[in-house]
């Protein structure tokens, strides 16, 4: 488990600059300004700060980028860190902002100058997020806790501390999904993911695990014959957070809960195979979302459900060319049995929509390489029956800088389903890859129930850095679908 680095809020007290030991952090627009805290550091190192901030490289720098003067003379710290700010910032810039400090704050003793530069929360948050380190394999000094602190000092620290509890509720859920996400399947099976999920119950949240016998009695057969070649039992979590109005139908997040993809009997090439492990990321993003709603003790009706398989071959396996009933009834031909995802998703989200009668439903899912070479690694697929309710959830991720892309539907792609001898195949083929498997989920969807798929195959685990995550997991519309919830659905 990855601790996030809570920070703390203090009055600014310039006479303790001097002999601050660790990391100091100034924030600056550049040119002759600065504030309280900037003088005081400029004065003590002699007028060095000064002269950085007023260079042309400086003034070239971009919001968010930083400089550092390391070992300063006059102050006992290890080295000044100059943040470069818009004052004028937005949240968005804001959280870039304590990125740069959140990158090199693991293990160290950082007291950031805030003073009354708006958006601190913002700032902290965007440390938190970025001040993580996946050590849960590592051994030796490199797997120990990297410890440190996190200071801001600012004018009105009870304003600050009042918003402490929301941005900490923000980073634990994805703290939490980056680390399930993260984590190999031989330690994250079905089981162990189960477990940590009912460990939410300490929060409030309502967790029920079904096991593969009651999956049967419920008909999920799509989803069962995704599991059945491997060791680990297919389960079916369903978490509840009532934290609205008793009785208001509640938004209803459904994840793609593969905790390892080897294609099955349709075998995936060697090659960048490792990287399954990160098949669970849809219901690791539902886990991390639920976390932050109870933590925030959001007032919302929330129900998260993940379907949780391993697809493996073996003597046991689905083969290609079975065919399986859906809990809905229609049968499905298994063309390729790499295309899982789909087959565990239109269960869950059946039993959703039987058991719930959401409000809405957004599925999650790592579910196609074809997303990764439409949008890359920069934007998810958003798939809609419903404008209004896409309207929103892309105005949330656009705010929270989680890129997401609309995409189409259509009676067209649909047609490419149709099977010889079942209801529909679980395949489209090559063309419009990511389209073909939308289309099969949202023959799933009941008549009335807004829905949106998210496709998330591109974005969930990266292999670069970006701007709020180190890289591998992101932690991708934990923030966006917690704002969602905090604009659409509380009061
Ligand atoms: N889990 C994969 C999709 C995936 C690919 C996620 C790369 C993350 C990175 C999914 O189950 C899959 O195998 N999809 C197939 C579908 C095909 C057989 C129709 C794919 O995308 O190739
Ligand atoms: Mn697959
Ligand atoms: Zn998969």
């Amino acid at each position: 488990m990855t601790d996030i680095l809570a920070p703390t809020f203090i009055p600014l007290d310039i006479e303790m600059l001097a002999s601050a030991e660790g990391r100091v952090v100034v924030l600056s627009e550049g040119g002759t300004r600065m504030d309280k805290g900037a003088r005081r550091v400029n004065r003590l190192t002699r007028g060095a700060l000064a002269r950085l901030i007023e260079s042309e490289d400086y003034a070239a720098k971009k919001p968010g980028e930083a400089v550092e003067l390391a070992w300063p003379s006059g102050m006992a710290g290890e080295a000044v860190q100059v943040v470069k700010i818009d004052r004028k910032m937005d949240a968005a810039a804001a959280r870039k902002v304590g990125a740069a400090i959140g990158k090199t704050a693991l293990g160290a003793d950082v007291l950031v100058l805030a003073g009354s530069i708006r958006h601190t929360a913002e700032i902290a948050l965007g440390a938190m997020l970025r001040a993580y380190d996946f050590r849960d394999h590592k051994t030796g000094e490199a797997g120990k806790a990297p410890g440190g602190s996190l200071t801001f000092a600012v004018t009105n620290p009870e304003a600050l501390k009042a918003q402490e509890a929301d941005i900490t509720a923000i980073a634990e859920g994805v703290f939490f999904t980056r680390d399930l996400v993260n984590a190999p399947a031989n330690v994250l099976t079905t089981t162990s993911f189960a477990e940590k999920l009912e460990a939410l119950s300490a929060l409030g949240v309502q967790v029920e695990v079904l096991d593969e016998g009651e999956l049967d009695k419920l008909g999920m057969r799509a989803l069962l014959g995704v599991g059945q070649g491997s060791a680990s039992p297919s389960k079916v979590v369903v978490m509840q957070w009532q934290g609205g109005r008793d009785g208001a139908a509640p938004l209803a997040l459904v994840g793609k809960g593969v905790v390892f993809d080897t294609g099955g009997i349709s075998l995936k090439p060697a090659a960048g195979m490792e990287d399954m492990t990160m098949d669970m990321g849809g219901a690791g993003t539902v886990a991390g979302v639920m976390k932050t709603l109870a933590l925030r003790n959001a007032p919302a009706n929330v129900v998260g459900l993940v379907g949780l398989v391993e697809n493996m071959p073996g003597h046991e396996a689905q083969r290609p060319g079975d065919v399986v009933t859906s809990m809905k009834g229609d049968t499905i031909e298994v063309i390729n049995t790499d295309a899982e995802g789909r087959l565990v998703l239109c269960d869950v989200m059946w039993y959703a929509q039987e058991r719930f009668k959401p409000a809405g439903m957004i599925d999650l899912a790592t579910l196609t390489g074809a997303i990764i070479i439409g949008l890359g690694h920069e934007n998810a697929g958003v798939f809609s029956n419903d404008d209004d309710f896409a309207k929103h959830f892309l105005k949330a991720a656009e705010t929270e800088g989680e890129g997401a892309w609309r995409m189409p539907l259509g009676e067209g792609y649909d047609a490419l389903l149709k099977s010889r001898i079942a209801d529909m195949k679980n395949v489209g083929g090559r063309p419009a890859g990511s389209i073909t498997a939308a289309q099969f989920l949202a023959r799933f969807v009941q008549e009335g129930t807004p829905w949106i798929h998210l496709d998330i195959a591109g974005v969930a685990s990266r292999s670069d850095d970006c701007d709020l995550a180190p890289k591998g997991a992101t932690g991708w519309f934990v923030r966006a679908l917690d704002r969602l919830v905090c604009d659409g659905y509380e009061g």
